[in-house]
């Protein structure tokens, strides 16, 4: 059996989506169930917060994960990045108010979920300022002077635009991605390989079934 941990909530019913088109089939899974396995119980699914899955991976508790590379990129572990998943694709963005220029000001302060990000946004760009972490609803930083810009995810663009804010750059694109311990999966070779590149064929046959964007 292969387990597979990853993030509840639209990457995992994304996820489910492709699994179910590579022949999976799941007759029994309770509302709020948080471990599943495939009827031919050959995969076995586990649903965490997006920030958990890397460390299931990492600690061998899980054999596959899927996660956001959003998460991938703000606590970066060793570990193996096997596929794109092309689905739920997002970018991550430097946003605030169209008539601030991030360069017009000496000490940029930043609000973000993604704080070892916003971080490396200022120390990339020789920028002096800090960083305030929060949980949620970051748009509403900027608007209430907590930050003068936030870094965030932006997929579809409709909570800025809710918020009068834009996007000043794109940092970079995000998409949910397959990961593996590289160890691990060196060790299990024989079950992880074939299912992995029964994945991939299926991928670059052009079966993805979800292309959200900016808009
Ligand atoms: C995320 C992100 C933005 C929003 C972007 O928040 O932090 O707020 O989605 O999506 P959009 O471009 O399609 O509007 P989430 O919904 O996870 O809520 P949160 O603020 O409580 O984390």
């Amino acid at each position: 059996m292969i387990r597979i941990a990853m993030s509840k909530g639209r990457v995992a019913e994304n996820a489910l989506e492709q699994l179910k088109s590579l022949g999976y089939t799941f007759s029994y899974f309770p509302k709020r169930q948080l471990w599943v396995i495939d009827d031919q119980k050959e995969i076995e699914l586990i649903f965490l917060k997006a920030q958990d899955v890397p460390i299931y991976v990492e600690r061998g508790v899980a054999d596959l994960g899927i996660v956001g590379s959003d998460v991938l990129r703000e606590d970066p572990l060793d570990l193996a990045a096997l596929l794109d998943l092309n689905f739920s694709k997002c970018q991550m963005c430097l946003a605030g108010a169209s008539d601030v220029n991030p360069d017009n000001i000496p000490y940029l302060r930043l609000a973000s979920k993604y704080p070892n990000i916003a971080k490396a946004y200022l120390a990339e760009n020789r920028q002096s300022g800090s960083v305030v972490s929060l949980s949620g609803s970051v748009e509403l930083a900027p608007i209430l002077g907590i930050s003068d810009l936030i870094v965030d995810i932006v997929e579809s663009g409709q909570t800025l635009k809710a918020h009068n804010l834009v996007v000043h750059k794109v940092l970079f694109n995000i998409s949910a991605t397959l990961i593996a311990n590289k160890q691990l999966y060196k060790l299990k070779a024989a079950k992880l390989e074939p299912f992995v590149k029964q994945w991939e064929d299926w991928l670059k046959e052009g079966n993805q079934n979800e292309t959200t964007g900016l808009k």
